[in-house]
């Protein structure tokens, strides 16, 4: 499989992938600057949908948030390792199920629709696509370091340190990833329901 960082689709610049990303570039802010961040909580255009999915990524940031913090504990020794083991995978699997779920409705419901509204922005569609394949990879690297630690929990305790470590990077990592992904998709999705309002997504 094509790693999406590395070779991104054609018409994605290297910079402007998950990790490399800042925000969006002057061509894909055009909205937003029309509809910035601070008018959106009281626009009449906010409908009962946009409330939702917004609800939704704060849920994912909130998770991602506590799982993070979580293994900050096992790293500084706060947690013992099997109690976080318990906490942490079932709430990493919930995770990796929602997550999956709420790409593949963007993907395949509200992602052509929003093109077909909006063409000029299609661009930035295609990046979000392509963030959403970084995320799922980031996703089961977190599994696989879940697993590591379960396994380190067999043996003697520095390797026990050395998997929460190693839990712990990469936790934070796909932490700034994610967040990078949510702001930016709202960024681009948001003022477009503002500006045409909810019908656009077949609301
Ligand atoms: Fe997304
Ligand atoms: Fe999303």
């Amino acid at each position: 499989m094509t790693d999406p960082q590395e070779n991104p689709p054609g018409n994605i610049p290297p910079d402007l992938t998950l990790d490399h990303r800042t925000g969006w570039p002057s061509d894909l802010r055009l909205l937003v600057e029309r509809y910035p961040r601070e008018v959106w909580p009281t626009h009449p255009n906010l409908g009962e949908l946009s409330k939702f999915w917004l609800g939704r990524h704060d849920m994912f940031r909130e998770l991602n948030g506590a799982l993070l913090q979580a293994s900050d504990h096992l790293k500084e020794g706060t947690v013992p390792a099997e109690e976080f083991r318990a906490w942490f995978l079932p709430r990493i699997r919930f995770f990796l199920q929602q997550l999956n779920g709420h790409h593949m409705i963007e993907d395949h419901e509200y992602f052509p629709l929003l093109t077909q509204t909006e063409p000029l922005l299609s661009r930035g569609f295609d990046i979000l696509e392509n963030d959403h394949e970084m995320i799922h990879e980031g996703l089961l690297s977190l599994q696989d370091a879940g697993n590591g630690l379960a396994q380190a929990l067999a043996g003697p305790a520095d390797r026990v340190g050395f998997a929460a470590n190693t839990m712990s990077n990469s936790l934070s990592g796909f932490l700034k990833s994610l967040n990078r992904h949510l702001d930016d998709e709202e960024d681009l999705i948001i003022p477009i329901l503002l500006d045409r309002g909810e019908m656009a997504l077949g609301g």
